[in-house]
């Protein structure tokens, strides 16, 4: 005849215990199969957090349960509440197994009360008894109107009591109960855990990769909706937002109302399922499962109502959580690593310029000064050109990329006094190699943005497209035929002058991309210009003009190589002979054709971004009125 093995307890949480228990009277026994019974929620525990709920500890033994095919769960003891192990669940279970044998097994020695029990000689004419010596086992067997079996198998130290204990305290119970429950016990916070696990903490950026899984993201609010019975929290954890739907009936009730109450940017963990969803925004989402808030404080101070742009720049520290100025400073970012990327794959080498320097570089009207010990003054760097120069004639091709400062008093979208350069020189190169490097170079800038920032430019608003048609060659002209055209299209430009703002905007229309403007009058240039062999009032500079009005992106050209033309510059533009004698011997000991250009980086992220200003494209801008923060 089969027998069917029949244990009962609380399972709070089931364990290895249990389970070794149950595969050692199966197997000893020849049992057919073993049903796990998980007791009722007595009516005094209801709501306990040391007891779970009957429903929970069913499911824990369902999931503990599963990978073995003689191991089931029986939940007839659910519906009894307040009594354990009923006369009436075994009488149910004779009438479903009417021709097999049903061995109960009972730990311990506590079959020696059983005798006392409500209708005991019932159940002992209903079944067989099992008697395991667990802990606290002493034989011999009972005297008992069944029939009863001893088995012996070693005792395994743990018990629910001490699993509960390990998840208050924050400890590790892998080990202890199979996998499956640990994951449900954690997702469904039971036994009052407080602290979240710290199973794959993962970027929101990768949560694609995850579909289905259980994870943690560690964050701020970004924004908050609540409907009903739904709260969606958008946690943005610095690499993107992810909405996280808190669902009333999934999680417990704290966590629902602690969820309900988070504000925008209180930092918070948290857990929840991973589910891969095109229509919600970024193409997934989690269902929330846990939230631990770190830290709410008061009310934040920029909200989602429009601010002035002086209040934004004053709380720039806070700023940089804002979505565009986010997306705007990652593309910074990529900008940077394009122009690392591509210098370093043409062989150029990074040589740091200095900040303090002893000259002017770019005109003294816009120098730095500062004091520098025993009455000497030093000059914030506006350009590391010529030192880049000097270091080209040591390793062919080189860069700088740093800060350059000028004392710009005027206070437009393009000016900073604190800006980014990076600026290639190389040795043996002719104006037009310095030109089609200046575009091979923006090229593969606006290359990078495409294949990795459309979440930005999307973010942005920045249409891919028109960015895409910039990778076709830029348009030239000479200083001489912009200055044609502006003659006719501009009111303030007079031929001769450098070009303004205005200008520069009908310049950049005029073809609809960039467009490089060359061989510029020499007196609004430079002193380190070479002169145009064929005209010597123009030298070969070269500026790169921007489209939709972002104006200069790079300005750069054909350096001076002969010693006594490079006096006479410095001469005519009353700089201090002495301090320039370094440059001057470049000249003096096998000077070369060479040349090179200056990218100032936030024009171009402005421009690249779509944004207004250059205040935007700098973490934390400094221009004639800020310094703060
Ligand atoms: O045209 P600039 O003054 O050229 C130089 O400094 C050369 N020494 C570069 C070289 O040939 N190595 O500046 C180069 C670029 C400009 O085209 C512009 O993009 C940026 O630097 N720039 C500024 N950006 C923001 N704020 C300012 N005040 C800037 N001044 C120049
Ligand atoms: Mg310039």
């Amino acid at each position: 005849m089969r027998r069917i093995g029949l244990l009962g307890g609380s399972f709070n949480p089931i364990h290895r215990g249990h389970l070794s228990l149950a595969a050692c009277v199966y197997h000893e026994l020849q049992l057919e199969r073993l049903l796990l019974i998980p007791s009722a929620q007595p009516p005094h525990k209801q709501g306990s957090r040391e007891l779970a709920p009957a429903e929970d500890r069913l499911e824990m033994a369902r999931l503990a349960a599963r990978p073995f095919a003689w191991l089931e769960v029986c939940d007839l003891e659910l519906h009894r509440p307040g009594r354990s192990y009923t006369v009436d669940t075994v009488l149910q279970l004779r009438e479903s197994f009417p021709d097999a044998r049903l061995l109960l097994v009972v730990g311990g020695d506590w079959w020696q009360g059983m005798r006392g029990w409500n209708r005991a000689e019932l159940l002992f004419s209903l079944i067989e008894l099992v008697c395991v010596n667990r802990p606290g086992f002493t034989g011999p067997l009972p005297e008992l109107p069944t029939r009863v079996h001893a088995v012996s198998m070693r005792p395994d130290p743990i018990s629910s009591t001490q699993i509960r204990e390990h998840l208050r305290a924050n400890r590790d119970i892998s080990g202890l109960v199979p996998e499956p429950v640990e994951t449900y016990i954690r997702a469904r916070q039971l036994y009052a855990i407080r602290s979240l696990p710290m199973a794959s903490v993962m970027a929101v950026t990768d949560l694609k990769e995850a579909d289905g899984q259980e994870v943690t993201v560690r964050g701020w609010l970004y924004n908050k909706r609540s409907k009903g019975k739904l709260v969606f929290l958008l946690v943005r954890d610095g690499s993107g937002i992810v909405q996280v739907v808190f669902f009333k009936k999934n999680v417990p009730a704290e966590v629902f109302e602690a969820a309900k109450g988070v504000a925008q940017e209180n930092s918070l963990t948290v857990r929840g399922r991973v589910k891969v969803d095109e229509r919600a925004p970024g193409g997934v989402e989690l269902d929330g499962l846990g939230l631990e808030i770190h830290q709410q404080g008061p009310e934040y101070p920029i909200s989602k109502q429009a601010h002035g742009a002086d209040f934004l720049l004053s709380h720039r520290h806070l700023w940089l959580r804002s979505k565009l100025q986010h997306a705007t400073l990652r593309i910074r970012d990529r900008v940077k690593r394009a122009i690392v990327d591509f210098l370093a794959e043409r062989g150029f080498v990074n040589i740091d310029a200095p900040i303090f320097t002893p000259n002017a570089c770019e005109g003294t009207s816009t120098l730095f000064e500062v004091d520098y010990f025993e009455d000497q003054k030093a000059y914030l760097t506006q350009s590391g050109q010529l030192y880049m120069e000097a270091a080209a004639m040591a390793f062919g091709k080189v860069y700088c990329f740093g800060p350059a400062f000028r004392a710009e008093k005027s206070k437009t979208r393009k000016h900073l006094t604190e800006f980014w350069m990076v600026e290639p020189e190389v040795a043996y190169i002719d104006f037009d190699g310095i030109v089609q490097l200046i575009e091979d170079f923006v090229h593969a800038i606006i290359r990078a943005l495409l294949d990795d920032c459309s979440s930005e430019l999307q973010t942005l608003e920045r249409d891919p497209e028109l960015l895409r048609n910039y990778l076709e060659p830029f348009a030239r002209m000479t200083y001489r035929e912009a200055a044609a055209v502006l003659s006719e299209k501009s009111e303030t430009f007079s031929v001769g002058q450098d070009f303004g703002a205005p200008d520069e905007q009908v310049l950049g229309d005029l073809h609809g991309k960039p467009v490089f403007i060359t061989h510029w009058p020499k007196d609004i240039k430079a002193f380190y210009m070479k002169k145009d062999p064929s005209n010597l009032d123009l030298v070969l500079g070269v500026d790169l003009i921007a489209p939709e009005g972002y104006g200069e992106l790079v300005g750069g050209g054909q350096r001076e190589d002969d010693l006594e033309r490079l006096e006479q510059g410095i001469a005519q533009h009353d700089l201090p002979a002495e301090a320039f004698r370094w440059y001057t011997d470049l000249r003096t000991y096998g000077s070369v054709p060479h040349g090179g250009f200056g990218l100032g980086l936030e024009r171009t992220v402005a421009w690249l971004c779509g944004r207004p200003h250059v205040r935007e494209c700098i973490p934390f801008p400094r221009s004639l009125n800020r310094i703060y923060p």
